[in-house]
């Protein structure tokens, strides 16, 4: 099986499946890089851009940001060098329109998604997982109260930065944010499901063992 570069990922799942979770432990394991477009969004919205306050209005009620913003910060994002190697997509696409968008400015880099890998995740897992979600304020680093703790309560173990809580995890927008992934987001199983690049991994388990099936699944698809 061909592993050259760049191989690009796409984590679809729904909100709180856990893809920040893995994409940042995938991203050391297999040297790519992961773009969030919600961590994008975060930070545009903590430089006080103009992106970023458009994208806040979205946001804050659990909706998605237009299409045709959020493919332009996606593009220039991917231009970057430290995407040369490959990227993690990270929350994009997460409608049918992105995803095509993505495969186009990716053929005119003359390269393709290799895998898409689709963490499936119970309702109630999911609200969990969101309510119990820390954010460190200064680095981004994503902790849970109970299943992923940080060794001091309150303080990230990366940077010592103090942890919060996302604004978008109060019980009303997490419910809108799950109505959406249905709606939108979801139809994206079957796009990569047709173009046989889906792969589907219990994102019910503990995190260690997410971890290991989807190194796995994707070993086998990228031969490494
Ligand atoms: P975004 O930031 O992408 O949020 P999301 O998709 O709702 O996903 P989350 O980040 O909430 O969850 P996750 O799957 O990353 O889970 P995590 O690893 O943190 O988007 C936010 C908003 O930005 C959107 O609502 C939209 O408005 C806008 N936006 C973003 N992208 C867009 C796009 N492409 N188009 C338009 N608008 C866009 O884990 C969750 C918690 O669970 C953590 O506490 C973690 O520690 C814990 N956990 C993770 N895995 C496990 C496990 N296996 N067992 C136990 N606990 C676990
Ligand atoms: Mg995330
Ligand atoms: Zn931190």
């Amino acid at each position: 099986m061909a592993s050259a570069y760049p191989i690009h990922l796409v984590l679809v799942g729904p909100p709180g499946a856990g893809k920040g979770t893995q994409a940042a432990m995938l991203e050391s394991q297999l040297g790519l890089k992961q773009i969030s477009s919600g961590d994008l969004f975060r930070e545009n919205l903590k430089n006080h851009t103009e992106l970023g306050q458009l994208a806040k209005i979205y946001i804050d009620r659990g909706d998605l940001v237009p299409d045709n913003v959020t493919i332009a910060m996606v593009e220039d994002r991917i231009q970057r060098p430290d995407c040369a190697r490959g990227v993690i997509f990270d929350g994009f696409p997460r409608t049918l329109e992105q995803a095509r968008a993505l495969d186009e400015m990716l053929a005119l880099q003359g390269s393709e998604i290799r895998v898409a890998p689709a963490l499936v995740a119970s309702d109630e897992v999911i609200i969990d997982r969101l309510t119990g979600r820390r954010v460190c304020r200064n680095c981004g680093a994503v902790y849970h109260v109970c299943y992923n703790a940080p060794k001091v309560d309150g303080v990230c173990d990366v940077c010592g930065g103090e942890l919060c809580q996302r604004s978008d995890d109060l019980p009303e927008t997490v419910r809108n944010r799950l109505y959406v992934y249905y709606k939108q987001t979801s139809p994206l199983i079957g796009y990569y499901y047709a173009k046989d690049l889906l792969i589907r991994v219990d994102a019910d388990q503990p995190i260690e063992t997410v971890k290991q099936a989807m190194l796995q699944a994707i070993g086998a698809v990228i031969g490494k």
